[in-house]
């Protein structure tokens, strides 16, 4: 029996790494939630809307589809945008737009409409809390925020982007609070989630603690 997995955590706590991982270890599909956000905000800002329009957000929503190809690709109304969204100016941007109630209801309802037939790894920021309250597995991953400035600034240099050390720490400390303190289903730790801590862990190590508690709830895995 397939089950669905929650992942949520703050940025750059390696959710997308170890979901990936994950759908690859039992045969799941990963949905990206942010990705799903930094779409909305992609859009925002070609069309000039001010990330805290929620009127002008609301009706851009309605003419808006996001969709995700079997490699992870990301299509913003049939655009292949899987590295636009990656910049730091839509990073930002995505924890404003964000904050929007009718852009989060709207992309809630896609999510679980998605996820509805099991065998999905969700990772994002409300998953546990809001888009699947009910999943078998629920981890909640932090990291410091130094050992989370330092994978960027590693991924930085390996994809030869420009980078400032202080601001990339300023910006992960800057959204880490937004992402906290917003009004709506802000970031936080569900009841039922395992808490797991990826500051000093490999890839490899931090599979193996999730491994853990697939054996716990007999889940089959390659
Ligand atoms: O996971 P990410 O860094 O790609 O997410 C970008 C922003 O989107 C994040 O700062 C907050 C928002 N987000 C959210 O509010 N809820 C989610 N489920 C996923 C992301």
């Amino acid at each position: 029996m397939k089950i669905n997995i929650a992942i949520d955590g703050p940025s750059a706590a390696g959710k997308s790494t170890i979901a990936k991982k994950c759908a690859s270890l039992l045969g799941y599909s990963h949905l990206d939630t942010g990705a799903m956000y930094r779409c909305v905000t992609l859009k925002a800002i070609r069309e000039n809307i001010a990330f805290d329009d929620e009127e002008k957000l609301s009706s851009m929503m309605n003419n808006l589809s996001i969709s995700f190809d079997s490699n992870g690709n990301v299509y913003l109304d049939g655009e292949d945008v899987s590295l636009l969204i990656r910049t730091n100016e839509v990073s930002m941007g995505a924890s404003d737009v964000s904050k929007c109630l009718s852009v989060r209801e709207k992309l809630v309802k896609i999510q679980q409409k998605i996820a509805e037939n099991k065998g999905y790894i969700l990772d994002g920021r409300d998953v546990g809390t809001v888009i699947l309250p009910d999943a078998e597995l629920k981890i909640y991953l932090i990291a410091s925020s130094k050992a989370r400035a330092e994978r960027r600034i590693k991924e930085y240099k390996e994809k030869n982007i420009p980078f400032d050390e202080k601001v990339i720490l300023e910006d992960i400390e800057k959204r880490d609070y937004q992402d906290m303190h917003r009004e709506h289903s802000p970031l936080m730790k569900a009841e039922d989630a395992v808490e797991i801590d990826s500051s000093d862990l490999s890839i490899d190590e931090l599979v193996n603690e999730i491994k853990k508690h697939l054996d716990r709830l007999g889940v089959h895995y390659d």
